[in-house]
């Protein structure tokens, strides 16, 4: 259980899986030696760059060094501030389209529900086009080629391609086909797309060629969705236990729903550990690390730890009152990583969370369908095994 190792491990110490060891850092103090301080020492790790090449190439998640230095620059102002207005606009439009089709009484998933409205979201902000249904061949596709990704990233070789293969090779086609057209006809379409097409380093005139422009596409579109969808699933769970936060959600708005997102990503964070190995000897707060040890980083204990969170595993936004927040240790609570690997969505990803909670929670409520607690399946990030069944009602109806 993870929870011993916690307790086995309130600092630093390396943890025996057998075949591999590996270094939990346990401790706030000590986690910007890792992320910041040190952070040229410990890389995201030659396996992982090789395995996710087929889907990820050179794109931000995967890229080290120089190169992700260079990459981050450019990829950056397709986030910039004066550009969320145009995403918050499709955010809007797609949640209000869902929660239209919804009736009091019906039971859904909720968890599946969240994965195709931020699916279909990251599809019109990245590209500019309506999400494709699961019968066209292109959806299929998508789903193919995450499912080979999911997989083939929790396993340090590399694993047949199969299906996956031919499902990439057209998904790679069609990017590259929008790609070309955009070249052709060069205009802002308010997307991520043509911030990433038109960018330039102002110092040394470096530009993304179309193969960056596809690795980041690709790498923006599957670290988009997923984590904000699991981020609100988590949230709705919590609420459908916790009902009066329903309705402060509806007095209280925006946010409100930050300090909902906020504590449901600290009790159910949807990346709930970040790996590094180290790239030579080197040691974290003197404790020696050797060249090619794994190192991690668990935001599951660190934000279920009651050195920093009272009754850690009660349910309270209020914790991200902004006065009670300024509270938190640094680096107690970190969702989103941190140094110069950290999210280059959050911005994004806590404006979109925030539109889903509030548009939703303004016509509906949710209640659990069954009482047993969700099943956990921590892959590479924390989805709930069997869904979150919930019955919709009607805010308002009887
Ligand atoms: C609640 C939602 C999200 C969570 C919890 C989350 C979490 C994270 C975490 C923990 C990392 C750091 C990984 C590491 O250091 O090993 C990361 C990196 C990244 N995320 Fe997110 N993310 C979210 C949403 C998004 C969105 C919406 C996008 C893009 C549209 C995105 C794109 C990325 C990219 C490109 C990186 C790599 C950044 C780099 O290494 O420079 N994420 N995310």
């Amino acid at each position: 259980m993870i929870e011993r190792l916690g307790a086995e491990i309130p600092r630093i110490g390396r943890v025996d899986y057998g075949r591999v060891t590996a270094v939990l850092v346990n401790s706030p103090e000590l986690i910007p030696e890792v992320l910041i301080e040190r952070a040229a020492d410990f890389v995201k790790g030659p396996v992982l760059r090789v395995i996710s090449r087929p889907v990820f190439g050179d794109g931000l998640l995967t890229s080290e060094g120089e190169l992700h230095r260079q990459r981050r620059k450019l990829v950056a102002p397709a986030f910039a501030h004066q550009r969320m207005t145009r995403y918050s606009e499709v955010m809007q439009a797609h949640t209000s389209a869902l929660v239209e089709a919804w009736r009091d009484g019906q039971e859904l998933d909720v968890a599946e529900a969240m994965m195709r409205l931020t699916l279909g979201i990251v599809c019109r902000t990245l590209f500019d086009v309506e999400m494709p249904s699961q019968t066209e061949s292109i959806g299929r596709d998508i789903v193919t080629a995450q499912s080979y990704a999911m997989r083939q990233i929790r396993v340090p070789f590399p694993l047949p391609q199969g299906k996956a293969r031919a499902a990439l090779g057209r998904l790679n086609e069609t990017i590259y086909g929008i790609i070309r057209e955009r070249r052709a006809n060069p205009s802002d379409k308010g997307d991520l797309l043509s911030m990433l097409l038109a960018a330039r380093d102002e110092e040394t005139g470096l530009e993304l060629d179309d193969v960056a422009v596809r690795d980041e596409a690709m790498t923006l579109f599957l670290a988009g969705h997923e984590t904000t969808a699991l981020a609100t699933s988590w949230a709705f769970y919590l609420l459908a236990q916790n009902p009066r936060y329903f309705v402060r959600l509806r007095e209280e708005g925006a946010p409100f729903a930050l300090q909902v997102l906020k504590e449901s990503m600290r009790l159910y964070p949807p990346a709930y550990a970040l790996a590094r190995s180290a790239e030579c000897d080197t040691a974290i707060g003197g404790f020696p690390i050797r060249k090619g040890e794994l190192v991690f980083i668990s935001q599951w204990l660190l934000h279920r730890d009651p050195r920093y969170f009272e009754d850690p595993l009660r349910f309270d936004p209020d914790r991200f009152l902004p006065e009670r927040e300024a509270q938190i240790p640094r680096y107690a609570y970190l969702p989103f990583g941190g140094g110069n690997r950290i999210c280059i969505g959050n911005h994004f990803a806590l404006t979109e969370g925030q539109i889903i909670l509030n548009t939703i929670a303004s016509s509906f409520t949710m209640e659990l369908v069954s009482r047993k607690p969700a099943r956990m399946e921590p892959l590479i990030t924390l989805r709930p095994k069997n869904g979150i069944g919930v019955r919709l009602r009607a805010v308002g109806a009887g």
